[in-house]
């Protein structure tokens, strides 16, 4: 059984999402624990009505990031975590840290990467004039939102979007693709060789359906 640690900033959709498919499918996994970074984070209800324990490390409490990462760390550490999942967590993390759990540690980006690192991607792909726009799930490495590819999302863009329209429509995605990804991980299906991550049975790492065909 695989010990899964979440990390959260706020409202802890894909969170809840991976939560419901590791019951759901019978994973052979559990979620150990919830951490955030902030006590208000609307996540930590949902963790602890299904029994999950969860973990405050306010940031703010801390002088240095470096010490911040130290005990979010020895926080993650104590849970044996085989997968540790960033899951909207907004603080960027040292290279101590990312290095300490390098391999078992993943994010979920609102883009299609390498495009569009950072904040406000919708945005940025709206202003682009990009036709298509997604999510990525990524091993986090020490730049920001890079990182090999473990799945994307692909979504239309669609003519007037809005930017809040195209969130809600990729976040959808993210819900599936998050926790497919990580199912992937728990039944080590994955291969990462020169930057690239592959499924062993060559499977698509990529969710289409709703990529709008014409
Ligand atoms: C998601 O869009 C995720 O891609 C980004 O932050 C958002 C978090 O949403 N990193 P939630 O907290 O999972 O609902």
């Amino acid at each position: 059984m695989k010990n899964i640690v979440i990390l959260i900033s706020g409202r802890g959709s894909n969170m809840e999402a991976i939560v419901r498919a590791c019951a759901g499918e019978r994973w052979n996994a559990r979620i150990a624990a919830v951490l955030s970074n902030r006590a208000d984070a609307a996540g930590l209800a949902f963790a602890r009505e299904h029994g999950i324990a969860t973990e405050v490390v306010e940031h703010r409490a801390f002088a240095t990031r470096d010490a911040f990462d130290a005990e979010l760390a020895r926080r993650i550490e104590a849970h044996s975590p085989d997968i540790v999942v960033l899951a909207g967590f907004m603080r960027i993390l040292g290279a101590d840290f990312v290095h300490r759990f390098e391999g078992r540690l993943v994010n979920i980006h609102p883009s299609l990467l390498p495009a569009f690192p950072g904040l406000e991607t919708h945005r940025r792909a709206l202003a682009a004039g990009c036709k298509v726009a997604g999510a990525s799930v990524h091993f986090v490495t020490t730049d920001l939102d890079h990182g090999p590819i473990i799945g994307q999302a692909v979504v239309p863009v669609l003519a007037g979007d809005s930017e809040g329209a195209l969130a809600e429509r990729v976040l959808a995605e993210e819900h599936r693709l998050y926790p497919l990804a990580i199912r992937w991980l728990v039944d080590e299906q994955l291969v990462c060789r020169d930057g690239v991550v592959q499924h062993l049975d060559g499977e698509p790492q990529l969710l289409a359906d709703a990529a709008g065909r014409r």
